[in-house]
């Protein structure tokens, strides 16, 4: 079992698949974005040679990200692949949707169990605005690709971007009403070079629930307000699906932290918010033993940073959002 120096069960691994997309989303990266070279990338043999060692060391729940996990070649025997690692019990992916209408059957019949889609607004100029590449009709087909051929539950995310998105928080949470759905809203991290732009329009928690609640009426807690890993659940009078908040922002949730982060070039992140990794693939490369590379992933975990430092103003500045893999 891998735990932290603070009595953190570490057992949540999001794998990014690759750092490249096809959309350009104004929250996660520059128009212009470059991307590593391939070779600096883990290859499909490498990422599967340190999946039992994740498992055996007690990771059980894994997530698919990216950049679009969707756009790495050979995506669908790559995910077999994990699907197929003995100790890997619950298996979905963070995606754009953009390829899912022809990927949603055969990532399914691979062994992946739900996806999360992003979809910022339900406005095609306002989706291409916020996407910078992107078709709402596109991602459309493909979520309900994904709901048909049983990727389910599906769960929508939503980042919330003042000037772009805040009037559509209510009526993507109206959804919820007629859909089994889990909408949730995410309040916008800084990161890297785009940080300025992030902390300038970020709109927190209060006002998303205030937005939402005005046009739909009051929020019912679900559970008490327990965290569903990130999220903090929510449902409205009579709805079928429901709303979680993920506000790293302005409530923190660092002390429930389960996860760590494998980056596409093989970089162990123990903290979204934090510089500090531990680099598995050089390692793996130069012949390491399977007992070096555990003792490699055990130590990274137990020197998962506290959280973030928001609050102080202190920010990643190493990589951008689709670089970790949200
Ligand atoms: N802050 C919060 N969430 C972000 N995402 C991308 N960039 C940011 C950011 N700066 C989200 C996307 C997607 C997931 C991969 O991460 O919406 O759902
Ligand atoms: Fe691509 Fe996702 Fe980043 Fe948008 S948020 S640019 S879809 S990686």
């Amino acid at each position: 079992m891998a735990i932290d120096r603070f009595g953190r069960d570490i057992h949540y691994l999001r794998i990014s698949l690759t750092d490249r997309c096809n959309l350009r989303c104004v929250y996660c990266m520059p128009e212009a974005m470059t991307f590593r070279p391939r070779a600096e990338l883990m290859q499909d043999d490498e990422l599967l040679a340190l999946m039992p060692l994740f498992t055996e060391l007690g990771f059980h729940k894994y997530r698919l990200t990216g950049g679009e996990p969707t756009v790495r070649a050979n995506v669908v025997e790559v995910v077999r692949g994990i699907a197929n690692t003995p100790g890997v019990r619950s298996l979905s992916m963070t995606t754009n949707g953009v390829l899912l209408k022809q990927l949603a059957a055969p990532l399914k019949e691979a062994g992946l169990e739900r996806v999360n889609v992003s979809i910022d607004t339900l406005d095609p100029e306002r989706f291409k605005r916020i996407t910078r590449w992107g078709s709402l009709d596109e991602v459309w087909a493909g979520l309900e690709e994904a709901e048909r051929v049983g990727l389910a539950p599906v769960k929508l995310n939503t980042v919330v971007v003042r000037g772009y998105n805040e009037d559509d928080v209510a009526d993507i949470a109206a959804l919820t009403l007629t859909q089994p759905w889990q909408v949730r809203f995410i309040e916008m991290m800084p990161f890297g070079e785009v940080a300025g732009f992030q902390q300038g329009q970020l709109v927190g928690f209060a006002e998303m629930q205030r937005r939402i609640e005005d046009r739909l009426g009051p929020l019912q807690v679900i559970d008490n307000g327990k965290l569903d890993g990130e999220a903090r659940l929510y449902r409205l009078a009579g709805a079928q699906g429901e709303l979680g908040f993920i506000s790293s922002v302005t409530q923190p949730f660092c002390a429930s932290c389960t996860r760590a982060r494998l980056t596409a070039d093989g970089k162990l992140r123990m903290c979204l918010l934090n510089e500090y990794e531990v680099d598995l693939l050089t390692p793996l490369r130069a012949g390491a033993s399977t007992a070096e590379l555990k003792q490699l992933i055990t130590h990274a975990a137990w020197n998962k940073p506290w959280g973030h430092d928001l609050a102080s103003d202190i920010i990643p500045l190493n990589r951008v959002m689709s670089e970790i893999g949200g």
